[in-house]
């Protein structure tokens, strides 16, 4: 980072996001010196926050990479570097106080760097951009000015199209850094680094190996109060659209060429649109969806609610590479635990020389990657159990980020993202054209599985592994769900 000064504007500051991600991430980057004296963070709200209560986030943040309590010079050096202001991005003054803050605190005559996060209802996003742009707060004279812009991007395609066509209209792409937490996981870029740093995988990466590939992200929390949210965006927007469609790019895009923002969204973006377009005509068949019981009770859900919590899916992708290999995605709330997997399966040997019945039924090799909880990689593959004659059984590589790196702690997503954007690297941010095929791919497929006309999503009870049509889904191409990683 440079010296010069480089002020974080936070837009929703008295929100949970800031309280509980934002904030925690900035100060565990504070305390590890990664975030200089030069930085200044500003806390804009609608409400009468006071400096010390946007401190207060601050303070109760630090403890998940550091000290809690901080040392008291740590924490008084960090908390005069906190302020925030009024301000209200969709009133044509609402930035008034802003500006006055900012004058405060940036030195004159020296243009100060800005990192604007919109940590704000998503339908203030383009108001507030637009508020941005008037003030011309998106012009970079000798200093960057960046803006982060949180989930969910739009709520289909045409309103991520007209979102992107405001952002473009103040901002330059360049300057643009749309969020997926999922690609700040340590575990989600590791996926690279395994792929990419090492030789042995990439032969067997393929239709020629590969049978098919399962990505699962199951949690056990419901939807609490985020009704009003929820209920609109269903678990296909929610999770589909965004974590589960960047997981499988991450995992199906070719090699790039370098480690570089661009060369690496190239490649996420040629594989999203290689993935074959589900008509809505067709969804019923690739999909199943469920709904936990106790969904219809939860305060702020409308009676007779159709809302999804539970998706399970299968995606194909039309090139080369992944020709017949079937992508099987599945996420759900309420469920038994939380975790996030991706499972490789591989074929079954072509010719077994062992005779039938001393070996079992033999299982095809797994590669598990576990993307959280218990952080790490599980092979799975076969071996001769001793003192038997012929008997085969399966049994587990494993490698665990607690074992291998001394029970260091695993950072939240966050911290890396804001780093990210603050050093103006963007590789772990989605560009406009990988958010504008995420929908594409998903919005014929919400289609074709609401309305009157289509089945009910099956309902489900909390605590399980989600609606029994989901197993008959996959059995019905002669597969099975498969998890080796555990979860929480
Ligand atoms: C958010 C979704 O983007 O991701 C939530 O809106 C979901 O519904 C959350 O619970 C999951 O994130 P994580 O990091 O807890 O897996």
């Amino acid at each position: 980072m440079s010296d010069q000064t480089t002020t974080i504007v936070i837009f929703g500051a008295s929100g949970d996001l800031t309280r509980n991600k934002l904030a925690p991430a900035l100060a565990d980057l504070y305390s590890k010196g990664r975030l200089g004296p030069e930085v200044r963070i500003v806390g804009v709200s609608r409400s009468d926050m006071t400096a010390d209560e946007f401190r207060a986030f601050f303070y109760q943040g630090f403890g998940q990479d550091s000290e809690f309590p901080p040392a008291p010079e740590v924490w008084n050096d960090l908390a005069d570097s906190i302020h925030s202001c009024y301000g209200d991005v969709s009133a044509p003054d609402g930035l008034r106080d802003l500006e006055r803050t900012l004058s405060n605190i940036e030195s004159p005559g020296t243009p100060a760097n800005r990192l604007y996060y919109l940590a704000l209802a998503p339908f203030l996003f383009a108001p507030a951009v637009e508020t941005l742009g008037r003030a011309g707060y998106q012009v970079e004279n000798g200093c960057w000015r960046r803006l982060i812009v949180e989930k969910p991007f739009g709520v289909n395609l045409e309103t991520a199209e007209e979102l992107n066509r405001v952002v473009h209209s103040v901002f330059a792409e360049h300057q643009v850094y749309r969020i997926d937490h999922y690609l700040g996981k340590e575990t989600v870029q590791n996926l690279l680094v395994f792929r990419f740093a090492n030789a042995i995988f990439e032969p067997i990466w393929s239709r020629n190996y590969i049978d098919n590939i399962q990505i699962t992200v199951a949690e056990s929390v419901s939807i609490a109060e985020r009704a009003p949210y929820y209920d609109r965006a269903g678990v296909l927007r929610d999770m589909f659209q965004s974590h589960l469609l960047q997981l499988l790019a991450v995992v199906a895009m070719e090699p790039p060429s370098t480690f570089e923002a661009d060369t690496l969204r190239n490649e996420k973006v040629k594989v999203l649109k290689a993935v074959r377009r589900i008509s809505a005509h067709a969804a019923p068949n690739l999909a199943v969806q469920g709904q936990y019981d106790g969904y219809l009770d939860e305060p702020g859900v409308p009676p007779g609610s159709r809302t999804a919590t539970y998706a399970a899916l299968r995606l194909d992708i039309d090139n080369w590479r992944w020709q017949g290999v079937p992508f099987y995605l599945r996420s759900g709330k309420a469920l038994s635990s939380k975790k996030t997997e991706v499972l490789i399966q591989f074929r079954r040997p072509p010719h077994l020389i062992f005779p039938q019945g001393t070996s079992g039924d033999i299982t095809s090799n797994t590669l598990s990657i576990c993307v959280q909880p218990n952080e790490g990689v599980h092979l799975e593959f076969q071996a001769k159990t001793p003192d038997s004659t012929l008997h085969l059984r399966p049994v587990n590589l494993e490698f665990h980020y607690e074992d291998s790196f001394g029970g260091q702690e695993i950072p939240d997503a966050y911290q890396r993202l804001l780093l990210d954007a603050l050093n103006g690297d963007a590789s772990l941010f989605i560009r406009s054209d990988e958010i504008e095929q995420s929908w594409s791919i998903m919005d014929p497929l919400i289609e074709g599985l609401s309305g009157p006309s289509v089945r009910l999503p099956e309902i489900y009870d909390p605590g399980t592994e989600g609606p029994f049509s989901a197993d008959d889904f996959l059995a019905r191409d002669g597969r099975a769900w498969v998890g080796k990683c555990v979860g929480d």
